[in-house]
């Protein structure tokens, strides 16, 4: 690898201000390795919902789906934080996916792309079925997804402080390793490509 900085592109599912998936995402941010240069893209509700018709308008496609991409053709892995809805991952989120698994300018950006995913729920399961529909999904598109470790954030409520900063001493260790092993997962598959 080279001197520069690992880069990661983190998108939460959630379209929601005061998402969890997102503050995980943010706190993700502080506890990578040095070598690691995290952002979080913001503007996953500006992707519309996936439509044929709207590939044949242009073939750099809607300028929200031009956008991610162009976030995620900048990076070198791509870390997705989950909420789980009935059991899945949200609308939203898989929208993007199918906009993400299609041939474009920019290229399919899923396709042999360093991926690994999280989530939070406030619920007891921690996202364990949203992050099984997102991995699915991720090996269909062709994304090369971290096998482990994985990370099921439980009781999001009560794990970040008024601020929205996550306030876990247990979760914030366990999010720098995964973090740590997601720098690992990028240069191993970049050394194999
Ligand atoms: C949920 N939630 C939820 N939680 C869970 O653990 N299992 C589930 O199947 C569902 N289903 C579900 C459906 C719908 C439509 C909503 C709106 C919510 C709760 C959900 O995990 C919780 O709202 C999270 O806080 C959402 O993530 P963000 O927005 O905080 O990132």
């Amino acid at each position: 690898m080279t001197d520069r900085p690992i880069r990661v592109l983190c998108l939460a599912g959630s379209l929601r201000r005061g998402s969890w998936n997102r503050r995980l995402l943010h706190a993700a941010a502080t506890l990578a390795p040095p070598a690691v240069a995290v952002e979080v893209f913001d503007a996953l509700a500006a992707v519309p919902l996936f439509d044929e018709d709207l590939e044949l308008a242009g073939p750099e496609g809607p300028a929200g789906v031009h956008a991610l991409r162009a976030a995620i053709a900048a990076a070198d892995g791509l870390l997705i934080a989950t909420p789980e809805y009935n059991h899945a991952m949200p609308g939203a989120l898989k929208n993007a996916l199918d906009w993400l698994s299609r041939e474009s300018p920019q290229g399919e950006m899923l396709a042999g792309r360093p991926a690994a995913v999280l989530g939070a729920s406030a619920g007891p399961w921690g996202t364990r079925l949203a992050q099984a529909s997102l991995r699915q999904v991720l090996h269909t598109c062709g994304a090369l997804v971290m096998p482990s470790p994985t990370l099921f954030v439980a009781h999001a409520g009560q794990r970040f402080d008024a601020q929205g900063r996550l306030a876990d001493p247990g979760l914030q260790a366990s999010l720098s390793r995964f973090m740590a092993a997601f720098a690992a997962w990028i240069e191993r598959v970049a050394v194999a490509a």
